[in-house]
């Protein structure tokens, strides 16, 4: 298993506008140095996606966009991913949404179904808006899940 491993290579990529989501995955971050992991912090823009062929474990943060989409900055990613052929790829898929919209963090559903196929598909975190202190254990349990399957 991915974690056993002498040197486990993580990272998180997100997408954020208004910074929802990237204070989220710097929670993520932070619970994963708490439990001893490093985990690299990347915004989608600055992910190469070559990565993705030798990384262990990738965790996608994502808000959502029009009615339950995911941001398009997020497509290449999600293709890349779709395309990899990796099933040993370990994930992990968490985002931000408005319970006012139907579709609440529906991006982080889109990500979840394909992920569940293309990739060993671990756990899913969603919060409304804007983390609040008590998401931090959550953050810690999705940290937890992600080095105990
Ligand atoms: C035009 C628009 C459409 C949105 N659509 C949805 C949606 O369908 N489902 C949802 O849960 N949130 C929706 N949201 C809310 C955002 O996903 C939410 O504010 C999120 O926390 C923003 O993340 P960020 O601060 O990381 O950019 C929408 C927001 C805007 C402005």
């Amino acid at each position: 298993m991915a974690l056993t491993n002498s040197n486990p290579r993580l990272a998180i990529v997100y997408s954020s506008v208004t910074g929802n989501t990237e204070q989220l995955a710097e929670m993520v971050q932070e619970a994963a140095q708490n439990q001893g992991i490093t985990i690299e912090l990347y915004p989608v823009d600055e992910f190469p996606l070559s990565q993705l062929q030798w990384l262990d474990v990738v965790m996608i943060g994502t808000y959502t966009w029009g009615s339950g989409e995911i941001p398009e900055e997020m497509h290449s990613l999600y293709q890349a991913i779709e395309k990899l052929g990796r099933k040993e790829l370990r994930t992990a898929v968490f985002g931000t949404g408005d319970s006012f919209f139907a579709e609440f963090c529906g991006a982080v559903d889109r990500f979840r179904d394909m992920l569940y196929t293309q990739t060993k598909l671990v756990a899913t975190l969603k919060v409304e808006l804007m983390p609040q202190p008590s998401d931090e254990a959550r953050c810690e349990k999705l940290i937890e899940l992600m080095h105990s399957q």
